[in-house]
């Protein structure tokens, strides 16, 4: 947690940008994993610790806009729940650490939403994703829950937008905690992928790395020898000599502040045949991409670069032909990068994807584009200093694209479908860095992890 004060200029400073009306934050609540009482991993909303600090399940606020007053609704355990549980500190106590003087009830904060709207004031919520409280809110206000994603205020979402997306110094801080324990999975990977384990022995270990942090995962680790599949979180192969391994995975500090690597592992120690190739050039896109980066540059630009050095290197490998840029404006290179080059990371691996990736990577300036590939791009418009954003290309080779994209002999003009064929087993290279957006450039956070070929090898043989 940060300083009272933190808490408590944030929703000073949301205060001042909302018009009128009520704003209303859920946190979240426990999540069953098979019957009531044995739940999933607690973790909160990340705008209501963004602004009121407090983690832990049963809690919602709101802020009055035309009094000024802000209050933290929950209830404090009863004994019965004491039992269980242990005691916890009592909701007004904890208040006081955020700066809250006013604490009520949760049955309060029912009648707070109802008498609002009974009185026709405007009741302001950012968009929800967890289905009891889209439950909830849509019996207080008397929506249908299909419905209610269209009543959220976008007043409201693009302020707290607005707040988030630029990072201060203490939350930089914070996902350098996360990047710490980061540095220590993918270095265990790096030292302990062998041929014949199976991969969940390494991504289980992992796993226990964030633990032992006090923290968790940012998100589900992708561990696979089959790289080419973008979210692969199967990880039931037994890794053979002169496999790749595509390792994306980050720690979330104990704060929650995310971190998002990926590295490309030789299982064996050594790249063979056309994997140093193939990694070299997704490495320079990366590196390249990197040093592009700095305010007032469109990150769709960055991603219309990078995905031009691939082209470029997958021409020096046979495996496309033609002009370069007229290759990346056809989408021709979606055929080996079907994804974005990176996307805004925060208290979310995702940042705010909650909120609306209309609002987070793009604005009036920058539409999405519809184009294959392109269209997955989560954070096109221009950068901003304090934009934490990651930069991950890659080159996937995708047996069932290659064969429908062949079957209309698509883009043939630029793709060499014979070369790409002896490629169809391949599997898949990704490398990713977590950036920071300064005045005057960007800066690569995290204590560096190996990511050269001789880096890399040297720590997967030791
Ligand atoms: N690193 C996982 C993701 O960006 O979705």
């Amino acid at each position: 947690m940060f300083s009272t004060e933190t808490y408590v200029n944030r929703r000073k400073k949301l205060q001042g940008q909302v018009d009128a009306g009520l704003l209303v934050f859920l946190g979240n609540n426990e999540s069953p994993m098979n019957y009531e009482d044995n739940t999933y991993f607690f973790r909160q909303d990340s705008s209501f610790l963004y602004f009121w600090g407090l983690s832990s399940p049963g809690l919602a606020a709101t802020i009055d806009l035309d009094s000024g007053t802000e209050t933290l609704y929950g209830d404090d355990l009863t004994v019965d729940q004491i039992i269980w549980m242990g005691s916890q500190p009592l909701l007004k106590d904890r208040s006081v650490a955020v700066g809250v003087q006013n604490t009520q009830s949760f049955a309060d904060f029912s009648k707070t939403i109802r008498q609002a709207q009974q009185q026709g004031r405007q009741v302001h919520f950012l968009p929800l994703y967890r289905h009891d409280n889209i439950i909830l809110l849509s019996e207080l206000l008397g929506a249908v829950p299909s419905n209610l994603k269209h009543l959220a205020s976008s007043e409201f979402t693009k302020a707290v937008i607005a707040q988030r997306i630029i990072k201060s110094p203490e939350e930089v801080g914070e996902i350098e905690k996360a990047l710490a324990i980061t540095h220590e999975m993918h270095t265990f990977a790096m030292r302990n992928a062998r041929p014949g384990m199976i991969e969940q022995e390494i991504a289980g270990a992992m796993e226990g790395i964030a633990v032992s942090h006090g923290g968790n995962l940012a998100y589900p680790i992708i561990f696979s020898t089959d790289g080419q599949t973008l979210h692969n979180h199967y990880h039931g192969n037994v890794m053979q000599s002169g496999d790749i391994a595509v390792n994306d995975c980050g720690a979330e500090a104990p704060s929650a502040y995310a971190s998002d690597i990926t590295r490309t592992i030789p299982i064996g120690g050594k790249f063979v045949g056309a994997q140093r190739e193939v990694y070299q050039i997704v490495l320079e896109s990366m590196e390249s991409g990197i040093a592009k980066c700095r305010p007032g540059v469109k990150f769709k630009d960055i991603h219309l670069h990078c995905s031009k050095i691939l082209v470029d290197g997958l021409k020096s490998l046979g495996l496309m032909q033609g002009d370069t840029d007229e290759a990346v404006a056809a989408g021709a290179h979606a055929m080996f990068f079907q994804c974005g080059t990176g996307h805004m990371m925060g208290l979310d691996v995702h940042d705010m994807e909650d909120l609306g990736e209309q609002y987070v990577g793009y604005d009036a300036e920058t539409q999405r584009s519809e184009q294959f590939g392109l269209c997955y791009l989560r954070l096109g418009k221009q950068l901003e200093p304090g934009f934490v954003v990651t930069v991950e290309p890659g080159i996937y080779l995708i047996p069932e694209l290659i064969d429908m994209w062949q079957a209309d002999n698509k883009l043939s003009e630029f793709i060499n479908y014979s070369e790409v064929n002896k490629f169809r087993d391949f599997g898949g290279v990704r490398i990713e860095e977590n950036i920071l957006i300064t005045e005057s450039g960007q800066e690569i956070l995290g204590k560096p992890i190996p990511r050269s070929i001789a880096d890399v090898e040297t720590l997967a043989a030791g």
